[in-house]
């Protein structure tokens, strides 16, 4: 079997994208499942580069049991052939993710994350940066529902 490719994107890189790919590792890796699954993330914005997630973010996923040690990375073009699907975090990720897609056939590994949503009334994560921590527990709350529907389905 083929194992199945998923790139989690947001902007920074440091936030929303780094903990979706941490929350759906260790859905995976709980599951015994670890060699059908690549996991990845990468940012629409490249001017974090290299550096950790967020400490606000490092410190709130640690408190529910995710280790979060990505390292900040840009939207390669290489990234719509290696992934099988490409989950955008809010719909601004998505129209800058359609408009870096190589080809049709790439623009259709596009998701937005939202899609993966049953209790929230969010129809995005939104971008913690500017909020407090509440605004970092919100975003793993929506990140812990939408990661368990993507495993799910799958
Ligand atoms: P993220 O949050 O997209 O969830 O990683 C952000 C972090 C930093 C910036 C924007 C969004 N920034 O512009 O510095």
């Amino acid at each position: 079997m083929d194992k199945h490719k998923i790139l989690f994107v947001c902007l920074g890189n440091i936030c929303r994208s780094p903990a979706a790919q941490g929350i759906f590792q260790a859905i995976v890796d709980r599951n015994g499942r670890s060699r059908d699954f690549f996991v990845d993330s990468a940012g629409t914005y490249s001017g974090h580069q290299g550096e950790l997630p967020d400490k606000r973010m490092r410190n709130a996923a640690s408190s529910r049991g995710y280790s979060l040690t990505h390292r900040s990375r840009p939207v390669t073009l290489s990234d719509f052939f290696d992934f099988d699907l490409i989950i955008a975090m809010d719909d601004s990720n998505y129209s800058d993710l359609i408009h870096l897609a190589p080809s049709v056939e790439t623009s259709r590994k596009i998701k937005k994350i939202s899609s993966y949503f049953t209790s929230s009334t969010f129809d995005y994560v939104p971008d913690p940066y500017y909020m407090g921590r509440d605004g970092f527990e919100l975003v793993l709350d929506l990140l812990e529902e939408a990661c368990f529907n993507i495993y799910s389905g799958l």
